[in-house]
C-alpha cells in the first residue's frame, strides 16, 4: 500500500528533508584530500543532532554508520573507516535523517580537491537523470515514467544503470511502497498521487551496470571497477509541479 501524506504529514515531510538537505550540505563542504571517510562521518553525524535529528541509516539492519560514503567504484553503501581522501577521489555522500517522526534522504557525488573532464560528466550526467526524473513524478503518471526518464538519459550518455538497489517511497519509515526502479523492468507500475513521497536516487556507472557487495556486507562496487556516481532527492508529488522536499537552494533545484 502506498501511503499518501496529508498536509501535515506533508509539513513534516518538509521539515526532515530540510534538515537532511542541510547536512548533506555540511558534509559536502568537508571533503577534502586527508580527511578519513571516519571523520566525514562522525562530523555528520555531529551535524544531525545539531539540527534535533538522528541518523536513519545507523542500526538500519545493522548498518553500523551514520551516513553512507561510497568512494570511486563504490556505488553505495560505503562503510566508514580509517581510509584518507586523496586528491581525485570521486565520494558519495548519502545522508537520511530522521527527524521528529518523518525521514528526509538525499544523496550526492562529489570531488575530492578537483574534478576529471570524465567525473565531471559521470556527476552531471547523473544528476541531470535526477532532474529528469523527478520531472516526471506528475499524479497521472506512472512510477514507471520515472524510471523510464532515468534509463533513458543516462544510456543515451553511454552510461549505465544500477538495477540491484532502487529509489523507494519514503514517509515514517526509510522505505516504503513504492519501489522506485532506475530501469524499466517490464512490470506494470503504480499510477502517481498527489501526496506520495519518493525518494528517487539514479545510481550510475561509467561502464558496465553489473554490481557486486564486499565481503562486509554492504559496501555496493562496481563489478568492472569503473567509478559510479548517486544523486537522490526526497520528492512529494503535488497536484502540479513536484516538490523537492531536500532542496536547499530553489535556484539550484
Ligand atoms: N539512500 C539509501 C536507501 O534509501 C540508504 C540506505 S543505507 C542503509 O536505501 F544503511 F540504511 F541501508
Ligand atoms: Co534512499
Amino acid at each position: 500500500m502506498i501511503i499518501i501524506k496529508n498536509e501535515q504529514e506533508q509539513d513534516g515531510m518538509r521539515r526532515a528533508g530540510r534538515v537532511a538537505a542541510r547536512v548533506l550540505d555540511e558534509v559536502a563542504r568537508q571533503v577534502r584530500p586527508g580527511i578519513t571517510t571516519a571523520e566525514l562521518d562522525a562530523f555528520g553525524a555531529g551535524r544531525i543532532a545539531h539540527h534535533g535529528g538522528r541518523s536513519a541509516f545507523l542500526g538500519y539492519r545493522k548498518y553500523p554508520c551514520h551516513l553512507c560514503i561510497s568512494v570511486n567504484e563504490e556505488v553505495v553503501h560505503g562503510i566508514a573507516s580509517e581510509r584518507r581522501l586523496q586528491f581525485g577521489d570521486l565520494v558519495s555522500l548519502d545522508v537520511g535523517v530522521h527527524f521528529r517522526g518523518f525521514i528526509g534522504d538525499n544523496a550526492r557525488t562529489v570531488c575530492v580537491g578537483g574534478c576529471s573532464p570524465e567525473q565531471q560528466r559521470l556527476m552531471d550526467v547523473t544528476e541531470q537523470s535526477l532532474h529528469e526524473a523527478i520531472g516526471q513524478a506528475v499524479p497521472g503518471n506512472r512510477v514507471a515514467d520515472i524510471s523510464r526518464a532515468v534509463q533513458k538519459y543516462v544510456e543515451r550518455a553511454g552510461y549505465s544503470v544500477v538495477r540491484e538497489f532502487v529509489g523507494h517511497g519514503v514517509g515514517r519509515s526509510m522505505h516504503e511502497e513504492p519501489q522506485v526502479p532506475n530501469y524499466i523492468d517490464g512490470k506494470r507500475s503504480p499510477r502517481l498521487k498527489a501526496g506520495m513521497t519518493l525518494a528517487i536516487e539514479p545510481m550510475v556507472n561509467a561502464g558496465l551496470a553489473g554490481v557486486r557487495v564486499l565481503s562486509d556486507n554492504w559496501t555496493v562496487v562496481t563489478e568492472d571497477g569503473l567509478p559510479s556516481a548517486h544523486f537522490e532527492h526526497t520528492v512529494l508529488v503535488t497536484g502540479g509541479a513536484p516538490e523537492i522536499l531536500t532542496c536547499l537552494d530553489e535556484v539550484l533545484c
